[in-house]
């Protein structure tokens, strides 16, 4: 059997890949080596980590607005082995919903380790190490990404972690150490937080979420130390030590300058990025390049400098984001197809789930003064929204920045009760090319947090309603 397109990884962007081809009229077939599809987002990533989440902030919410909301309840315990089985379920229901696309579709599946023989050719070995060869006109390496290891600190996924030990561990622990407040540390921190354990930052920069705009990370900040979590920042860990069951955790300046310092610790997360994953795909052999940090070379059509070898997804160039990925497995679909595929990568929303959320679209306002670009900027308080109040979800705001000639927005940033949801709205404007008089004068539903984004938008003259 050969087939128009195979691809390599059923992540969100292979998967997603592989079904936009199937549906424009190819052959195609998956090689994946998990037993389940879905890559590391419906497996160890997005969903399980978005399941532990809703679960610690319904506890969180119980304890803490419950008696406020007028609902009186005996005291909420935490059931860590039940709280396990909804994500499990949640994760299983997500990744067979991955086969049944698969088979609608009719796409073939290949579980195995694929390697790339050259172009046209895929070798696929099993678990039993049975090979069989793929023949094929197109292939699309979707392998993602994979942890970045702390040099001189062993993952043994038991105390200390990575992601994926940190979403299965064994009961909540009295004390944990997160090495890095990226998006996984302060996502996951923030879970262990909620469900009572202390926890404490250890973050290389001088500020938590480093790319996003320095308005939001600082105010983000102060919340989370209000939750309870503590942050050391512009420091490193340079060492873990096993004390029995406890841990001995080393931190140091960033600079090096002053001593070093130890902490215990029950749990060390370790959450400093992630690299690209493509170990045994046989890419130095078919001669496919790498950039210097090792993710797969491609032109801005995900073409790699060999014919009929494509990338998409963490394994190359981005944000790597679930999202990006699928939509760049359905743009490469319809470039390989013959139709224009295009990711407007200026329009990528990111998210982070924390409670409360942080979402952002665009530049932040330290890009725009580093180009140079004359904006200006509108903000609002949750405060002062009526839905906000109601709900007791008043901390955050959200930013609008545009363009100080022409009004257009260049981005948007939110930090509040579901800034994940509401960021969209900044997303379609965007990719429309919108100014902040259209999102200011269109018409808003009340009572909703939206309201805030238009009135940020109204900011931007100066002339809000509610302020
Ligand atoms: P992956 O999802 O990594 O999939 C790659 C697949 O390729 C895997 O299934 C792997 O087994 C397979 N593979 C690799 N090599 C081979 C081979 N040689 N042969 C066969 N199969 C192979 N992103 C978001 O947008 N939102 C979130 O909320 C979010 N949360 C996250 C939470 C955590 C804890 C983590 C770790 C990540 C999170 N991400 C999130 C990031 C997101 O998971 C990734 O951006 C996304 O999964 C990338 O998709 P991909 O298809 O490129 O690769
Ligand atoms: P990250 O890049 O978001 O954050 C890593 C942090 O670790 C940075 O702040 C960095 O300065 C710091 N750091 C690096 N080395 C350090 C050291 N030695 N000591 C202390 N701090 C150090 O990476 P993270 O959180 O591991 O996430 C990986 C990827 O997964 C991200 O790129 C993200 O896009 C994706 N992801 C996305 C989510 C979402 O969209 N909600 C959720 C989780 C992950």
């Amino acid at each position: 059997m050969s087939y128009d397109l195979v691809v390599i990884g059923t992540g969100p962007g292979g998967y997603v890949c592989a079904i936009k081809a199937a549906q424009l009229g190819m052959k195609v077939a998956v090689v994946e080596k998990r037993k389940t599809h879905g890559g590391t987002c419906l497996n160890v990533g997005c969903i399980p980590s978005k399941a532990l989440l809703h679960a610690s902030e319904m506890f969180e919410e119980a304890n803490h607005n419950f008696e406020t909301l007028g609902i009186k309840t005996s005291k909420p315990k935490v059931d860590w082995k039940a709280m396990q089985g909804h994500k499990a379920k949640v994760v299983d229901g997500n990744v067979s919903g991955i086969d049944y696309l698969f088979k609608k579709n009719k796409i073939d599946v290949h579980t195995g380790v694929g390697r790339v023989l050259g172009a046209g050719r895929v070798e696929v070995k099993a678990e039993d190490g049975s090979t069989s060869i793929v023949e094929t006109t197109n292939i699309v390496i979707a392998t993602g990404s994979d942890v970045m290891p702390l040099p001189g600190i062993e993952i043994d996924e038991k105390t200390i972690v990575s992601s994926t030990g940190a979403l299965e561990l064994e009961k909540v622990p009295n004390r944990m150490v997160v090495v890095g407040a990226g998006v996984i540390g302060l996502e996951l921190g923030s879970v262990y937080a909620r469900l009572g354990a202390q926890v404490t930052v250890v973050e290389f920069m001088d500020k938590i979420l480093g790319p996003m705009d320095a308005d939001v990370s600082k105010q983000f900040q102060r919340m989370l130390k209000k939750q309870g979590m503590t942050f050391k920042l512009s420091s490193k860990v340079t060492g873990v030590q096993k004390k029995g069951r406890a841990l001995e955790v080393t931190v140091e300046p960033a600079a090096g300058e002053a001593a070093a310092e130890t902490m215990d610790a029950d749990v060390v997360l370790v959450a400093i990025g992630r690299r690209p994953y493509t170990e045994g795909l046989g890419l130095a052999e078919t001669g496919v390049e790498l950039d210097e940090r090792g993710r797969v070379k491609t032109d801005a059509h995900y073409k790699t400098n060999v014919d009929g070898i494509y990338a998409i997804g963490d394994v190359i160039v981005g944000p790597m984001l679930a999202h990006k990925a699928e939509d760049e497995g359905v743009a490469l679909a319809e470039i390989i197809s013959g139709q224009a595929g295009h990711v407007n990568y200026d329009v990528i929303p990111g998210v982070v789930y924390t409670s409360p959320e942080v979402a952002s679209v665009g530049k932040t306002e330290e890009e725009l003064k580093a180009a140079g670009v004359k904006y200006k900027s509108g903000k609002f308080p949750f405060s002062a929204n009526g839905r906000a109040k109601a709900m007791l979800h008043t901390d955050g705001f959200v930013k609008v920045l545009a363009d100080a000639e022409t009004d257009r927005v260049l981005g948007v940033h939110i930090l509040g009760h579901g800034a994940g949801e509401l960021i969209h709205e900044a997303c379609v404007l965007m990719e429309f090319g919108g100014s902040s008089e259209d999102l200011g004068r269109t018409c808003h539903a009340h009572p909703t947090m939206s309201e805030a984004v238009k009135e940020a938008a109204m900011a931007t003259a100066g002339k809000p309603i509610h302020m």
